[in-house]
């Protein structure tokens, strides 16, 4: 039987934008109990666990950042600055050479040499919190953190940091579709970078130090290494994939604990269950909703024909809450053994380059703000990000927590 093409089948609606959180999920539940697949505004998206992965781990789907000029009506930047390759961009050979050639500077090992600080960062921004135990948590706490770990990362000096802020600020411009407006702040917080970003790899080059960029220079496979243009164009997609991602996840993370007030308690009890609570915090209210990718030719799969072109968003929302492929999907609990992995890192050749690095800086700040933060509520509603923003969390999370009970040592809740 010959592939029907994508645009002849009858399909669910599913339109997230302007929806509130639970609306949102509810769509995409909808949509997915009548059919694997869904009409989009953009194309077309797939929103259970085995579709996400299949269509993410086929190499004839390619990332859709590269249309990104002309999703946002500006085609004729296609071939300019903005098209820059970038790793989340690129393909085929080009990419898993770059990923095999950096893949042993983004291990667990290396980001397990941040962890000490990560404590200090999380430490110093409790403490400057007033003594009344109130905070807007988004400004105060996950807004600043990830900046001064990508900067240790990179082997960036603390007086810079504000420096990468700024750029992190103007690059992450490029989202916000008003593209030819933002255009000259982008282009100028990039160029800033890269030639930050060159001094420091010359620097390197001749005193190297424990840091990303050392390890890269170091990095030689048979000959084989990366220019100094490839690892200027690393360090930006570090501080563009690395920042804004971890804010949004601690700040989701921190919102569905502030609703779960036990599980917070055992937290504090129970540090050691920091990875398992980042992982159900990743599932459950992922910072990263889904990610878009195109056919590069016509693609048959599972008996629909996706001509060239056709835009497939993967709803990784979606996926964490397949019930196929969860018991109680809806339920946020940091205790159950999940035998499944949450999907807000991606899947195939472009899977989170820092997953390992986002994992260790979660897992070091949520324990923590549990021990300093006795007590969490909310003081007022969450203000959530559009649900269309790719990068999404809450813009502001007001909250209170018992000051008096900070300093002391946690005790074992009585019940669950
Ligand atoms: C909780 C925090 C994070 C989340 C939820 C997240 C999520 C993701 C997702 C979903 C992708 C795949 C995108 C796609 O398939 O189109 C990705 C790629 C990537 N991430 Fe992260 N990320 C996080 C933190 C980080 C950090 C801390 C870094 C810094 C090292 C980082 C660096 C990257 C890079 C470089 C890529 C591109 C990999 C490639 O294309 O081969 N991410 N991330």
């Amino acid at each position: 039987m010959a592939a029907r093409p994508v645009h002849e089948l009858d399909l669910p609606l599913l339109t997230t934008i302007g929806l509130e959180r639970l609306d949102a999920i509810a769509a995409i539940e909808a949509a997915r109990s009548r059919h694997w697949l869904a009409k989009t505004e953009m194309g077309y998206s797939v929103t259970r666990l085995e579709d996400v992965t299949a269509i993410l781990r086929d190499k004839r789907f390619h990332s859709a950042l590269s249309m990104l000029p002309q999703m946002s009506g500006m085609p004729e930047l296609a071939e300019g600055r903005v098209r820059r390759q970038s790793i989340l961009s690129m393909e085929g050979d080009e990419h898993a050479r770059l990923r095999r050639l950096v893949a042993p500077a983004f291990t667990p090992a290396s980001a397990n040499r941040l962890r000490p600080t990560m404590r200090a960062v999380v430490t110093d921004l409790i403490d400057q919190i007033g003594d009344d135990g109130t905070c807007e948590f988004v400004a105060a706490i996950c807004a600043p953190y990830p900046i001064p770990i990508i900067c240790e990362l990179l082997g960036a000096p603390r007086q810079d940091w504000k420096l990468f802020s700024s750029w992190a600020t103007d690059i992450f411009r490029i989202f916000n579709g008003t593209l030819e407006q933002d255009l000259p702040f982008i282009e100028r917080a990039a160029a800033e970078l890269t030639a930050y970003v060159g001094d420091m790899i010359a620097d390197r080059r001749a005193n190297p130090r424990h840091d990303l960029l050392s390890d890269l220079i170091a990095i030689e496979e048979e000959g084989d290494r990366l220019s100094t243009e490839e690892m200027a164009m690393l360090a930006e997609a570090v501080l563009m994939a690395g920042t804004d991602t971890t804010r949004n996840q601690l700040a989701c993370a921190v919102a569905l604990f502030a609703e779960h007030p036990a599980q917070w308690d055992l937290l504090r009890a129970h540090p050691e269950l920091a990875p398992r609570a980042v992982e159900e915090s990743l599932r459950y209210l992922g910072a990263v909703r889904a990610t878009v990718r195109f056919a590069s030719e016509d693609v048959v799969y599972r008996d629909v024909l996706f001509p060239r072109g056709t835009i497939v968003s993967t709803s990784l929302a979606g996926a964490n809450r397949d019930p196929e492929a969860w018991e109680q999907p809806n339920e946020f609990d940091i205790t159950q053994e999940r035998g499944t992995a949450q999907m807000t890192f991606g899947s195939g050749i472009h899977f989170c380059l820092g997953a390992a690095l986002a994992r260790a800086e979660l897992q070091e700040a949520l324990p923590l703000l549990a021990q300093r933060m006795p007590g969490l509520v909310r003081t007022g509603p969450v203000e959530w990000k559009p649900a269309n923003f790719g990068i999404w969390g809450p813009a502001k999370l007001p909250i209170r927590f018992d000051v008096d009970y900070a300093s002391r040592p946690a005790e074992p809740p009585a019940t669950s």
